[in-house]
């Protein structure tokens, strides 16, 4: 009965799509031997004894398994690598350590994947939040298996055991899937467009997971959401359990935005096929301006540096305006040959979304792959079995080989396998049959077997095996019951009223800032007054009540809200505040260009006679000869009143302040146009573009003549900023921009914490434009200063914890980068409503784990369960 339920299953995922990834789970031969010794290799070996071919899974051959040379090092990638021998749909991975009849002790508790689909473009896997590192062993013996989210579509695969601390590590693995007959190796596709509508959430149709690259708006030469066998429901909207977003499965575009009526798409394949059909999985919920396409045109051609046969396929869908339900549309292609296909699908409507594609070519029946495992999920009260028998009588299934070997392999099967064969050729016979009578009792199953693979697979699945046993139980923990009274997904948005009057929500927002928006600064600029300038009057109520207050602070000419004061008020701050000394313009000699920004520029200069005009015990930096090298920033002089404001405040604030690890004022020129400020140089520039041209230091770090930085010099940085922030806080400044792009390094690679306005062009897309004016750091801020405004220090604590993250990513990734701002903003909703289904960033590749643990810490939730800026702390975190 198993086996008869299995294949209908197998059926009727044929009927709808190339591959089912809930039975694409067979074992693809590192443990039987099917993968050759040859096709597994190594970038090291530690003896002849733990060489790659011991890396099979409950396997005792040789030393164990295969283990890396020497320690391995948090810096190091080390790999063991796989040539499948063909396009392979890889849904699962198990790892086991080195038992060795129990002298074994080395394992790993961590690794990532890389792969190729041609042994010369390199990707990294990452899961759908963008997280690279998987879960490994815990021990020396039980084997963990992982599913992965999206399924990987690769000829090779690397495994790459990560460290925390130095370890010895070895491995065993097996890989579960099954053959990619589709063949498709590349689609190219306009980028998705993310859906506005009034009284919807927002909702991104982008291709999430596509692993090729973006140019001008066009994905190109990879796969993605449209080939990971994941079928979007009727309701492209709907969120479900474990999508981080509405709209996930469906990449979609909307007819205006392209412009000629049409999508285009691409279709490259490993080589030269006969097509019979195309099938494509298009939502056609109408009552939102989304409709199956209308009609769709292909052209072919034989080669890919062939051209285009101008001779089309041509088919026009019969459009439903009466059932909204997602379905398959079957494009018939004439078995047109070629390795390439270009469609035109037109639109019917607003907008076109699709989730699958997938191409039938004549390939192999489906008898050709039997598995050798047939899962088949059972439920208990526990939570989800999966019950996995190995049938040793059956021939198994012939993974990684090219199709004429499977065909050649599976025709003279040994005694045993024949009347299996034969058995399911009968049974599939009878279905055939049958099938009319079952498909609603069939379209039950597949709505079982749909949401179990889902709810198993973003669990932890601990195998216990018993090797006197063929039989594997793999249990993952139970599924806590669901509140019925707790909706599934709720959202916060940004405008919505709500939010934007706090104190609907029964919270307290900060006092406004002191800033205020001048409408007129009068005067010349020979004497600026910037008491001439009117206090605001207030926004457009459509502007959240906290935006008013970015505007003023974050657009300010050299991003003033550096060091917010809230005691500071307009009238207070006129220039004999400014504690700093005037210095004649003609003393600042122009050298270079440093960085630029809305408002103005920041200059290298060379100072002459500062020491004489600042007086012996004056802060200045070391200098060769009379000249000192400064950073002078300049404001423009037509920058609006506003920024005139703003640039005298930041000279205040910073002229008060004196620490080793805050950039310096040293003097100022504000007596006549344009305002300077004039503040210590630092030689390395800003610590995300010094640490983006770095790597980790390693054994081979110096080959490549690329610089390096080791975990001692990122400890020493991050302590440095803790320790700036910590004298910040002790005066009650809140920063509000802390990131690694406003930390400077000098010549000795001491930090200083800045903030620049100027630079910001570099960094834009850091920032979010909220209605075109204000602009906000919202990847590196707090839940409550996005949803209320609230900037504190705790604020800082927690864009402390993303510039940690950035330390130890080596600036690498901006913090959530799969995430649009809208996400962002939404995600800080998740966090305010606290139910779990917030997303944190995830453990940089190279950070110790006491480190990511106190990042967790600074993105608490609760304000006063943040840590404070002590850099012991952050000392005892690294000691650990
Ligand atoms: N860019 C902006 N300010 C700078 C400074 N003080 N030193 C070096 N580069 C800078």
């Amino acid at each position: 009965l198993n086996m008869f339920l299995f294949l209908l299953l197998v059926l009727h995922s044929k009927a709808n799509a190339q591959i089912n990834p809930a039975l694409c789970r067979y074992p693809l031969g590192m443990e039987d031997g099917r993968i050759k010794n040859d096709d597994i290799t190594a970038s090291s070996q530690w003896y002849d004894t733990t060489g790659p071919q011991y890396a099979r899974l409950n396997r005792e051959e040789g030393d164990g398994a295969w283990c890396p040379a020497g320690q391995l090092q948090p810096s190091d990638v080390q790999y063991l690598q796989l040539d499948l021998r063909q396009l392979t749909f890889l849904t699962v991975v198990a790892t086991q350590g080195r038992y060795a009849r129990s002298s074994g002790n080395e394992f790993a508790r961590k690794y990532r994947l890389d792969y190729s689909r041609d042994a010369h473009r390199w990707l990294s896997w990452k899961n759908r939040y963008g997280n690279e590192i998987i879960m490994g062993n815990v021990n020396t013996y039980e084997s963990v298996v992982k599913d992965l989210h999206p399924p990987i579509i690769t000829r090779y695969l690397r495994l790459i055991p990560v460290t925390d601390a130095v370890h010895t590590v070895c491995m065993r693995i097996e890989l579960f899937g099954c053959p990619w007959q589709d063949g498709l190796t590349a689609y190219s596709a306009p980028e998705g467009h993310t859906m506005m509508a009034p009284g919807y959430p927002i909702t991104p149709l982008n291709d999430s997971t596509y692993d090729g690259v973006l140019e001008r708006r066009r994905l190109l030469g990879g796969l993605g959401q449209l080939t990971d066998g994941v079928a979007g429901q009727d309701d492209f909207g709907r969120v479900q359990q474990y999508k981080p977003w509405p709209g996930y499965d469906y990449v979609g575009w909307r007819n205006d935005s392209l412009g000629p009526g049409y999508v285009e798409m691409e279709f490259q394949f490993d080589r030269r096929r006969n097509f019979t059909s195309m099938k494509v999985h298009s939502n056609n919920m109408f009552t939102r301006g989304v409709k199956v396409f209308s009609a769709v045109s292909c052209v072919f051609k034989a080669h890919l540096i062939s051209k285009w046969d101008p001779e089309a396929v041509t088919f026009a869908t019969v459009l439903d305006d009466r059932n909204p339900s997602a379905r398959y549309v079957t494009v018939p292609l004439g078995r047109r040959s070629g390795t390439a296909l270009r469609c035109r699908f037109s639109f019917a409507d607003t907008w076109m979304m699709f989730s699958e594609i997938s191409f039938q070519s004549g390939m192999a029946p489906l008898l050709l792959w039997l598995p050798a495992v047939a899962p088949h999920p059972l439920t208990t009260t526990a939570g989800y079995i999966y019950m996995v028998k190995i049938r040793k009588n059956l021939e198994p299934f012939t993974g990684p080989r090219d199709v004429s070997t499977v065909l050649s392999k599976t025709h003279p099967p040994e005694d045993g396998s024949t009347s299996i064969l034969i058995g399911c050729l009968v049974t599939i016979i009878l279905l055939l049959v049958v099938i009319i009578v079952l498909i609603l009792w069939c379209q039950y199953v597949c709505k079982v077997l749909e949401k179990a693979p889902r709810r198993i697979l973003e669990e932890e699945v601990t195998v216990r095996l018993s090797s006197s046993s063929d039989t594997i139980v793999l249990q993952t923990p139970p599924i806590p019951p669901r509140d019925p009274l707790d909706p599934p997904y709720e959202r916060v948005f940004l405008l919505d009223p709500q939010y934007q009057d706090p104190a609907a929500l029964g919270l307290k927002l900060p006092e406004l800032s002191e800033s205020a928006e001048a409408s007129d600064c009068g005067g010349g600029y020979a004497e600026p007054d910037i008491t001439q300038c009117t206090p605001h009057q207030g926004f457009q109520s459509s502007v959240p009540h906290y935006a008013e207050t970015d505007i003023i602070n974050l657009q300010g000419v050299t991003g003033s809200n550096m060091y917010a004061v809230p005691a500071l008020t307009v009238d207070s701050l006129t220039r004999k505040d400014i504690s700093a000394a005037e210095v004649p313009r003609q003393q600042l000699v122009f050298r270079e260009k440093l960085g630029e920004g809305q408002f103005g520029e920041v200059h290298l200069c060379e100072a002459t006679g500062l020491v004489e005009f600042l007086g012996e015990g004056a802060p200045l930096p070391e200098q060769d000869g009379r000249a000192v090298l400064v950073a002078v920033k300049q404001l423009r002089a037509d920058a609006t009143c506003n920024a005139r404001n703003d640039f005298l405040k930041e000279i205040k604030i910073m002229s008060r302040l004196n620490d080793p690890n805050i950039i310096r004022l040293l003097c100022v020129c504000v007596r006549s146009d344009p305002l300077c400020m004039v503040t210590e140089y630092m030689e390395n520039g800003d610590l995300n573009l010094f640490l983006s041209q770095r790597e980790m230091e390693s054994t081979h770090t110096h080959a490549n003549n690329i610089p390096s930085v080791s975990m001692a010099d990122l400890l020493h940085m991050a302590v440095q900023i803790a320790s700036g922030m910590k004298y910040l806080a002790s005066l009650n400044f809140v920063h509000r921009d802390l990131a690694t792009r406003n930390c400077l390094l000098d010549r000795h690679l001491t930090i200083k914490i800045s903030d620049f306005g100027m630079s910001r062009n570099l960094y834009s897309s850091d920032y979010y434009r909220i209605q075109g004016r204000a602009v906000l750091p919202i990847r590196w801020m707090a839940w409550e200063s996005i949803l209320l405004g609230k900037f504190t220090t705790a604020s800082d604590v927690w864009a402390f914890g993303v510039t940690l993250w950035e330390i130890f990513t080596l600036c690498r990734e901006q913090p959530y980068s799969l995430l649009t701002d809208e996400q962002v903003i939404e995600n800080s909703g998740e966090f305010f409503r606290n139910q779990g289904r917030q997303i944190y960033l995830s453990s940089p590749p190279l950070c110790p784990s006491s480190l990511f643990d106190l990042m967790m810490c600074c993105w608490r939730r609760d304000i006063r369960d943040r840590p404070s800026f002590s850099t012991d702390q952050l000392e005892s975190a690294a000691a650990t």
